[in-house]
């Protein structure tokens, strides 16, 4: 079953994700692609309409970013929003200039004209930009307009192209949901298909036919989207998968143990324990510099992964748990250039010279999806919802030397600190605890010892950092307010319970400048 497509084509606006997902949300499938993609890539998906993204460019500076030729030559509905619809002004020779007044931020929008697209009144919209329409292409009427701008919205009704200068993608803008929807409902008139169930169903097929009588392996920790991915192969091609699970020695307490029991009990795949923690910690051993942790931790666990891959047999396919947002193509211009702050490894990342093909269930997913379809296919909610946990696990969270003894007093300290949490929270949903009140929790071991006294001894023992924080996207953070009560009682705890730490700080520094991670 394929589904009725809507194309974004991204020039490079923050927002473009976020279009393709408000329209995801209204059950209909949408793709992101570059603005200059070729009419076979676009027609590959044969699109029921296609959405111009914002983008940061002034039309008229060189090298902008300008509407493909042969997109007016599909005939489906085209909506511009804000740099699109100048884009698309610009291309159908209508006139676009730099507004006298730049308008950023909410504006009242007033509808001129009955249409399709924006029901009738006054609303409240999000503007971003500096230039604006001055003169309509040929065909175009005004819809609405602000007070800075005139042509603050049109449309061709015969071509069906439409333009607006605000953005009906992000919150603000109160009616945006529902423009979306008359642009997919009433104007490219899209059958809603991309639900749980179809979304399940397709990537099943997907994979049989993929794998065909093939043999896979997958590596799972744990996390939603190994998790996810590999019940999906595993609905598809039941004992052909082989799942493998290396034990670092790395884990938070009694991870191990529930992994082990959900994949292999609940989920009743096929699974391969590596019992390597002695072989980590003896790589680790005397070893204190963050990116040093993170390589050597990568590099065993691939080695260890291949091994494991030879025993079974050398499988043709490897399981991916690769989501959307990690290989959506984008015009924006500083992507790829950022610095390395840290280089993330990921369990299951791919040995450069491994000869698998790759099975990516999860390829066109948000990460709202992949917890949704999860849910779906029986995996339970408290793994859904798990806190990330990085690749490198506690190396990263155990400040300075890396040793069992040291993993030890932090996995103690960190199981006091998440329990307590849980226990505040326990009135809440999980999903709304890591959604509103942390995002991310846990402790980190220093390096540092300082002087205490206990009963009447003095002592001189280590220092125990609590990290928490709310976010979004993992990209800024801010720390959680935790109740000072709930901070006392978690102290208090850690101090009695938790033997060589005499003293627990509490971590109030926002991302940026701190990272989440304390290396
Ligand atoms: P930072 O510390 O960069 O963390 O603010 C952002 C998010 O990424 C996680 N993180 C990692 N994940 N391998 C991973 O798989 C890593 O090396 C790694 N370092 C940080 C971190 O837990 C947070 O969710």
């Amino acid at each position: 079953m394929s589904h009725d497509t809507i194309i974004v084509l991204d020039f490079g606006s923050q927002y473009t994700q976020l279009i393709t997902r408000v329209i995801r949300e209204q059950s209909v499938y949408s793709i992101q692609l570059a603005w200059n993609s070729d009419r076979n890539q676009i027609m590959d998906h044969n699109p029921k309409g296609i959405i111009l993204s914002g983008g940061p460019a002034s039309i008229y500076s060189q090298d902008s970013p300008t509407i493909p030729g042969h997109l007016l030559t599909l005939n489906i509905p085209i909506l511009g929003i804000c740099y699109g619809m100048q884009a698309l002004t610009v291309k159908l020779n209508g006139n676009v200039a730099p507004s006298s007044s730049r308008e950023y931020g909410l504006s009242l929008l007033t509808v001129t004209s009955k249409n399709q697209l924006i029901p009738e009144g006054q609303h409240k919209v999000w503007m971003s930009h500096g230039d604006r329409i001055e003169t309509l292409p040929d065909g175009f009427q005004i819809l609405a307009i602000t007070d800075n701008a005139p042509i603050a919205a049109m449309c061709d009704p015969v071509r069906q192209y439409y333009g607006v200068q605000f953005h009906p993608e992000v919150k603000h803008t109160a009616v945006g949901p529902e423009i979306i929807r008359n642009f997919l409902f009433q104007i490219c008139k899209i059958t809603p298909s991309w639900t749980p169930e179809s979304i399940i169903n397709l990537s099943i097929d997907q994979i049989k036919e993929k794998i065909g009588s093939g043999r896979v392996i997958a590596a799972v920790s744990g996390g939603v989207d190994s998790t996810v991915a590999a019940t999906l192969v595993h609905k598809a091609v039941g004992d052909q998968l082989d799942a493998v699970f290396v034990d670092t020695g790395l884990l938070r307490k009694n991870e191990k143990d529930q992994v082990v029991e959900l994949i292999k009990k609940s989920l009743q795949i096929k699974l391969h324990t590596v019992e390597a923690s002695k072989v980590f910690f003896d790589d680790l051993s005397g070893v204190k510099d963050p990116e040093q942790k993170r390589a050597i931790v990568g590099n065993r666990f691939i080695r260890l992964f291949e091994e494991q891959a030879q025993a079974l047999g050398n499988p043709d396919y490897l399981v991916q748990g690769t989501i959307y947002p990690d290989v959506v193509e984008s015009a924006a211009p500083d992507r790829g250039k950022s610095e390395t702050i840290k280089t993330h490894h990921n369990v299951g990342g791919l040995p450069q010279d491994m000869k698998f093909s790759l099975v990516e269930p999860l390829r066109y997913l948000f990460k709202d999806e992949v917890r949704v379809i999860g849910e779906a296919i029986g995996i339970p909610k408290s793994l859904i919802w798990r806190q990330p946990f990085p690749g490198p696990g506690l190396a990263i969270r155990c400040i300075g030397e890396v040793t069992p003894d040291r993993i030890k007093v932090l996995q103690e300290a960190d199981e006091i600190f998440r329990e307590e949490l849980f226990l505040a929270n326990q009135q809440l949903s999980q999903e709304d605890y890591l959604r509103s009140v942390t995002s991310q929790a846990f402790a980190v071991l220093l390096p540092v010892k300082t002087v205490g006294v206990m009963g009447d001894q003095r002592t001189y023992q280590n220092v125990i950092a609590l990290r928490s924080v709310t976010t979004d996207d993992f990209m800024t953070a801010d720390w959680s307010r935790l109740p000072m009560e709930l901070l006392a009682k978690i102290s208090n705890r850690i101090v009695n319970e938790v033997p060589g730490i005499n003293r627990v700080v509490y971590d109030i520094t926002s991302k940026p400048p701190g990272t989440i991670e304390w290396e």
